[in-house]
């Protein structure tokens, strides 16, 4: 695959179950771009998982992680950048991933969400309420912020990885 070069960084935000590291992963793999999975670089860092950042600092040590992290990226160009679920619920970090480039939400209706999510137990907000009317009610909440933040959505239900990077690519 012949290696593309983007001026700007790709930011995939969108719910729990959305896809975020998956399309990141093919992206990575089909333009050879650099991929900053922030929860990821957040807990090496940390030294300690999500869960236990939370557990310890409280949330919103960890949201102010996510916002330096956001700013340190603004130096890098071509990277696909995979938000955590709760990033763009700050207005400061919706602010700091536009400038990073272009900002693309992934959605799916809660049931899609609850099979992708419902075997993993890394996700603190949702552990204890892993169920579709929870999911649903919490992604009510969110959307605003989400549709806010986007340049670009994709709905990623019935759709393959290959196929939602497709759209994506189009779409860029
Ligand atoms: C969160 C989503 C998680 C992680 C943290 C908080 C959220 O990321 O950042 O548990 O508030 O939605 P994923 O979307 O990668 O699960």
């Amino acid at each position: 695959q012949a290696r593309k070069l983007f001026d700007y960084n790709i930011v995939l935000i969108g719910f729990m179950g959305a896809g975020k590291t998956s399309i990141s992963e093919y992206l990575k793999t089909l333009f050879a771009m650099d991929v900053i999975e922030m929860d990821q670089i957040i807990a090496e860092r940390e030294g300690m998982s999500i869960p236990d950042i939370f557990e310890v600092h409280g949330e919103q040590y960890f949201r102010d992680l996510e916002t330096n992290l956001l700013i340190e990226m603004q130096e890098r160009k071509n990277v696909v950048i995979s938000c955590g679920g709760g990033t763009p619920l700050r207005e400061c970090n919706v602010v700091e991933m536009k400038k990073n480039g272009r900002v693309v939400l992934l959605t799916a209706s809660p049931e899609t969400i609850f099979d992708r999510v419902k075997d993993s137990h890394d996700r603190p907000v949702i552990e204890n309420n892993k169920n579709v009317p929870f999911i649903a009610d919490l992604m009510e909440k969110r959307r605003a912020k989400y549709e806010a933040a986007a340049d670009i959505v994709i709905n990623t239900d019935g759709k393959s990885i290959i196929e939602v990077c497709e759209e994506l690519v189009q779409k860029l």
